[in-house]
């Protein structure tokens, strides 16, 4: 038999193969509350505009909520038959209250009536990504408080370049992260936008009030054309872009963890909580939280880039490709979530190895731009020349298999007579890390300002 809802001028149903590639109610009841959300604050508006009656309305209105609590109770059976939540959500609310059910799908099609369920899921995920942003800054707040001067080695190749503090390093995550927020906010404030009563495409000829659905359903404003308004999906590539960047940069500071917490490094001890064993190695205790980030992270790169291959040649309005943003997005929403709690939960478990991170930071000649920056303070040498005369002695240290400070005065002098006892005052870790007050830079009090000012910034 042909379909309820669209087969007036069909003689024969639907092969079984066309069913299944039509089909999106695998995955649409998803967005099962925001349908009938959008169809409640729908019936509402045309029962205030005199398109139905307010009884009509009224019937609809409770209807849905009757459908809403059996499918939130896991009583409802979906029909591949019926495509979509949004015709599953319609004819059980025929069975349920009979006529009236017909009247919802006025003024309204599924175009728009998509378009807008969907904006309002990426909405509430751009609520949650905020939520468990803020969940994870707090967390690297903590974090950088209690280590903020503690020394450890700041690379840039992976080689030791300056001592730097534990507190700063957390800090600069907390920066990423922090844009990542205000990427969320911008990304919700141009997304809410209400595309419900774009009707297929064209606007309809019925007097309805957008405003009012709009204003419902917590939009700021319906959108402004009604082809545009069924055709964008740009508001769910953008929450695909936003969630990528927020993915990279969950992804580098998993990539630390893992060396991190590897016995060559020794820097951080992961929590039991947030680690594993193997089953045959009895000393293993693995970091697969932070794997498993850097490694589902390419999901959500890939969904934006699959999202952005559907539409780019797509003619307006709508066409079925459409159809195929929703498993990207959800897909992408969900382990973008998942990677910011467990990113949470490890930041807030894990413990710096204060010792080792000092320790690794007086290696590798870490101070000897510490070294140069005083030639140049104390006896007037050029930077480039300093710059050189350093670097014959990290080779004699190197030779001597020492580090600077352990050279004596006569060898470095024995490189530039003007160098004076007072050039050890620098040579150590802590001596340069609290030299580095220029804003922004690695000092302690540096830290603990920025520290202060974030805890203001979030109240
Ligand atoms: N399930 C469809 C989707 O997700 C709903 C819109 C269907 N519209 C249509 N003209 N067939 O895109």
């Amino acid at each position: 038999s042909s379909n309820q809802m669209w087969g007036g001028r069909f003689a024969a149903g639907p092969d079984a193969i066309m069913e299944a590639i039509n089909a999106s109610i695998g995955y649409d009841q998803r967005m099962a509350a925001q349908d009938i959300a959008g169809s409640r604050a729908h019936a509402a508006m045309l029962a205030a505009t005199g398109i139905i009656s307010d009884s009509d309305a009224e019937a609809i209105r409770e209807g849905l909520l009757t459908v809403l609590s059996e499918i939130e109770g896991g009583k409802f059976e979906f029909s591949t038959a019926l495509e979509d939540i949004h015709m599953n959500v319609e004819a059980r609310l025929k069975e349920i209250i009979g006529e009236p059910a017909g009247r919802l799908h006025t003024g309204r099609s599924r175009n728009d009536q998509v378009a807008t369920d969907f904006r309002l899921w990426v909405r509430d995920q751009l609520d949650a990504a905020e939520t468990g942003l803020l969940a994870l800054i707090d967390a690297l707040l903590s974090q950088a408080e209690a280590g903020a001067d503690w020394v450890m080695p700041g690379f840039t190749h992976l080689q030791t370049a300056q001592p730097v503090t534990w507190g700063h390093h957390m800090m600069a995550y907390v920066e990423m992260f922090g844009r990542d927020l205000s990427r969320v906010r911008d990304a919700r404030a141009r997304m809410n936008e209400s595309p419900l009563g774009a009707a297929a495409l064209a606007g309809t000829g019925f007097p309805i009030d957008r405003h009012m659905t709009a204003e419902a359903l917590g939009f700021d404003r319906p959108m402004a054309n009604s082809l545009d308004a069924v055709s964008a999906r740009d508001f769910a590539i953008e929450f695909l872009s936003v969630a990528s960047i927020s993915a990279m940069h969950l992804s580098r500071f998993a990539e630390e963890l893992v060396i991190w917490s590897s016995a060559q490094f020794r820097f951080v001890t992961l929590s039991d909580r947030f680690s594993t064993g193997s089953s045959i190695m009895p000393q293993k205790k693995n970091p697969d939280a932070a794997e498993l980030i850097r490694a589902k992270i390419g999901r959500i790169f890939g969904a934006n880039v699959a999202l952005m291959m559907v539409m780019k040649g797509l003619p307006l309005a709508y066409s079925k490709d459409m159809q195929e943003d929703k498993e990207q997005v959800f897909d992408a929403a969900d382990n973008w979530m998942l990677a910011l709690a467990a990113m949470e939960g490890m930041v807030r478990d894990m413990t710096g190895n204060r010792e080792q991170l000092e320790a690794a930071a007086s290696s590798g000649f870490s101070t000897a731009t510490d070294l140069a920056d005083w030639l140049v303070r104390e006896t007037g040498l050029p930077f480039r020349d300093a710059h050189h005369v350093t670097g014959a002695l990290v080779a004699l240290a190197e030779k001597k298999g020492c580090d600077l400070p352990d050279l004596s005065l006569e060898e470095m002098q024995a490189e530039n007579a003007a160098i004076t006892e007072g050039i050890f005052d620098v040579l150590t870790v802590q001596k340069s890390v609290a030299s580095r007050m220029s804003y922004g830079g690695t000092a302690p009090a540096r830290v603990r300002e920025q520290v202060a000012r974030w805890k203001e910034v979030l109240g």
